[in-house]
């Protein structure tokens, strides 16, 4: 993020006391229950905001030579990225034509030459084309449908990759990314190199998982024993279209503010800058690191969340892996111990009908913004 707008940031922060919160949106919201627990619900969210438009699959950094590729499913959708000989990428349907086995898992760091099913042994290239079943000559004859693999939208732009898991017509990155690619643009993030990713199932609804992060309100409850001595308990938010971008800060930061002249101020070394990517994905900026969040839904009440770590330069030994992994480890531990038992109490809590609305108060800017957003494309979608 470049200088001016750190500064510009943090004169938001002028005055105020580290142990108050000071951020206060314009309204309150009030969200039924149902917006968690409804499988209807749930189905339209898929719908519109996993199936009909373009999501986040990852960075550059995890797909960079020819035949390096990233599996994801996208609003139930298995797709497949694979990096070209010539650089670009191609998004396919993971899934073979001849009778629908997934065709790669996981991800390949590279060096793939043929997409070949484990079943059958239908063979494609890199790009999707079809180019040899066994016993094709009689088996498949009078078999004159083209049997390419399905191929959908693919863009990439400051690092980051978006597909569209349903259609093939092209968009533009920053169009999606509604003004936030900007900021983005500045770390790099196609110089990351990718570290870990682990992945985990929840019994929650997947806005629970945005929920945890969106607001600081809880951070001096929640996490009085672990972040609460050091961050303060705000953040500094603002919306990007659907998107946001919330700051939080270290308490250090206000002792800087009052003793070095404005032009010397600095917000990164004091800050984890998040930036919530609608649908399904947050990106996490902290100064040595990227942490990148992804969802999938399963159903109303399941979600997979895969937790990456992206480090500036690729581990240069054990020791240095060992620091990335701990990084993960901590991560983990804090969100999964603190945050997300909760959100999976709270997911059991509204599915017994006993509250029929939540409250989200001015005091929590950035949560108001999300659910206004989701809620504004699910009710588009019904009219
Ligand atoms: S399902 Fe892929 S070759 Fe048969
Ligand atoms: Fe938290």
């Amino acid at each position: 993020m470049r200088h001016e707008r750190q500064i510009e940031l943090l004169d938001r922060l002028v005055g105020v006391d580290p142990n108050l919160p000071w951020t206060y949106g314009p309204t309150s919201m009030r969200n039924p229950a149902s917006a968690y627990t409804d499988p209807a619900r749930f189905a339209r969210e898929k719908q519109v905001l996993f199936r009909d438009r373009p999501q986040l699959v990852g960075l550059s950094g995890e797909c960079t030579t020819p035949g390096a590729y990233l599996t994801a499913n996208l609003g139930g959708v298995p797709i497949v990225v694979v990096r070209q000989t010539d650089g670009s990428l191609r998004a396919m349907v993971n899934v073979c034509r001849h009778r629908g086995a997934t065709l790669l898992e996981g991800r390949g760091t590279g060096g793939l030459r043929r997409i070949v099913c484990p079943y059958h042994a239908w063979t494609y290239n890199t790009d999707g084309q079809l180019v040899h079943r066994p016993a094709a000559a009689q088996g498949f004859d009078d078999v004159t449908v083209n049997c390419d693999l399905h191929q959908r939208a693919v863009a990439e732009k400051h690092g980051l990759i978006f597909v569209h898991p349903t259609s093939t017509e092209p968009f533009d990155v920053d169009t999606l990314l509604c003004g936030l690619g900007d900021d983005l643009a500045d770390y790099g993030l196609a110089d990351y190199v990718h570290v870990e990713t682990r992945t985990n199932s929840w019994k929650m609804n997947w806005k629970m998982v945005l929920d945890t992060f969106t607001e600081a309100y809880h951070i001096r409850f929640l996490h009085k024993a672990t972040i609460a001595p050091y961050f303060l308990c705000d953040l500094i938010f603002d919306a990007f279209g659907p998107h946001s971008r919330t700051i939080g800060l270290r308490k250090s930061v206000v002792e800087q503010i009052k003793d070095k002249p404005r032009s010397e101020w600095k917000l990164l070394p004091y800050s984890t800058t998040q930036y919530f990517l609608v649908p399904n994905a947050l990106l996490v900026y902290q100064l040595d690191h990227i942490e990148l969040w992804r969802l999938t839904p399963i159903d109303v009440n399941t979600v997979e969340v895969a937790t990456s770590i992206f480090a500036p330069e690729p581990p240069k030994d054990a020791a240095a892996l060992n620091h990335w992994t701990k990084n993960l480890d901590i991560l983990l531990k804090v969100t999964e111990t603190e945050d997300f038992q909760q959100m999976v109490r709270i997911q059991k809590n509204l599915e017994s009908g006993a509250l029929p609305e939540l409250v989200y108060g001015r005091i929590e800017p950035a949560l108001v913004h999300l659910h206004t957003a989701i809620n504004a494309a699910v009710a588009e979608s019904v009219r």
